[in-house]
């Protein structure tokens, strides 16, 4: 580790009488930080890629940002997502200056999945599923972010959105925030198990899940007091309810099959939209991690399926 010789340098600076006492203070927390891995937030370069890796999968990144093609360059954007509001081009997320995101900051990456917002300030569109993302912790973003920069830049044009009027407007988007947005990482509860917190966490900000699973309004809104009861796909799908009211009817080995190998109790293949979310992402969790999604969802309140 960089951190001995570093921190050597810092305490002969710190002897040195010239240094005046408030910076000297500052240093030493510094110091002590860098000691023991504690960075204050932002204060020492980039997170950990190889640790982003393991979140990108977790949160299901690749999928809209690759376009649906064999040979197509893995976060290269081009993925086209149907919605009842016309259809959405997920973009090039790879380090390149023009065609992708290469000349943004680590702060410009915090505030479009924290907040929604472009490095211009315009509103993103829900599509992108920042309304889950920005539970995301300041840590995790960090480390996502030191991932995308490992990646090889793709100068893979972005194509732009084809929206129904007047669905195309950011500004609209204001509203919609106003009425359904709450930014802000997640927050564990003290009265729960560490196991049920974790999986609440991959749930709910990471796997974004919630953005399939719960059933919206005709404004496109989710109707928070039916969390993960069922919804629809965009294209009117029916998307399983996976409250108690349905999931006791399987036991953690069978969730466990469903959620690696997309194997169903009585044999029937998944729904291509969670097809692809097997494939990219619950079969790449941990088996730590994917016990704590299934020990979340048994702690879930029974809700009845949504009326069709
Ligand atoms: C369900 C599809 C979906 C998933 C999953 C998804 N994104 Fe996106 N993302 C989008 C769409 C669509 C946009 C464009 C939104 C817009 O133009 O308003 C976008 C935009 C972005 C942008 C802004 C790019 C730009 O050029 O302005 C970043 C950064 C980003 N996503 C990162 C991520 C990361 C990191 C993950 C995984 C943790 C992820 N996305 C997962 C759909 C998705
Ligand atoms: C892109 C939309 C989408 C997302 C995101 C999504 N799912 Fe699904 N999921 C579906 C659909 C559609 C089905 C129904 C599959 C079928 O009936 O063939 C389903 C079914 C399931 C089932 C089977 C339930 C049953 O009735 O047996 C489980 C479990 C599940 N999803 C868990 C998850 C978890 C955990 C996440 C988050 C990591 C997640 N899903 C994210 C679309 C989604």
């Amino acid at each position: 580790m960089l951190a001995s010789p570093a921190a050597a340098g810092f305490s002969l600076m710190l002897r040195a009488e010239i240094v005046p006492t408030c910076i000297r203070s500052a240093l030493q927390a510094g110091v002590l930080a860098l000691l023991f891995g504690a960075a204050p937030g932002g204060a020492f370069g980039q997170g950990d890629a190889k640790r982003g890796e393991y979140l990108a999968k977790a949160g299901g990144c690749v999928g809209c940002h690759t376009e649906d093609k064999k040979e197509a360059v893995p976060y290269a954007g081009g993925r086209a997502l149907k919605t009842p509001f016309g259809t959405f081009y997920g973009p090039n997320i790879t380090p390149h200056p023009q065609a992708g995101i290469g000349d943004w900051t680590e702060a410009d990456f915090i505030r479009a999945m924290r907040l929604g917002e472009r490095p211009d300030g315009a509103n993103y569109f829900p599509a992108f599923p920042y309304p889950s993302f920005t539970k995301i912790s300041d840590g995790d973003l960090r480390d996502l972010w030191g991932y995308l920069r490992s990646l090889a830049p793709s100068g893979r044009a972005n194509r732009a959105h084809d929206l129904r009027f007047p669905f195309g407007w950011r500004s609209l988007v204001t509203i919609w925030k106003w009425l359904f947005f709450t930014p802000g990482p997640f927050v564990s509860n003290p009265r729960r198990s560490q196991i049920v917190n974790r999986g609440a966490y991959l749930v709910q900000a990471l796997g974004h899940c919630g953005e399939c699973h719960t059933p919206r309004n005709f404004l496109g809104g989710p109707k928070r007091s039916r969390f993960l009861a069922g919804g629809k796909t965009p294209e009117g799908k029916a998307v399983s309810n996976l409250t108690p009211a349905r999931l006791k009817k399987q036991s953690d080995a069978e969730l466990k099959d469903f959620l690696v190998f997309g194997t169903t109790p009585d044999g029937d293949v998944p729904a291509e939209a969670m097809g692809e979310v097997i494939r990219n992402t619950t079969s790449q969790l941990t088996p730590e991690d994917l016990a704590a999604v299934i020990a979340y969802l048994r702690s879930l309140p029974p809700l009845p399926a949504e009326p069709r």
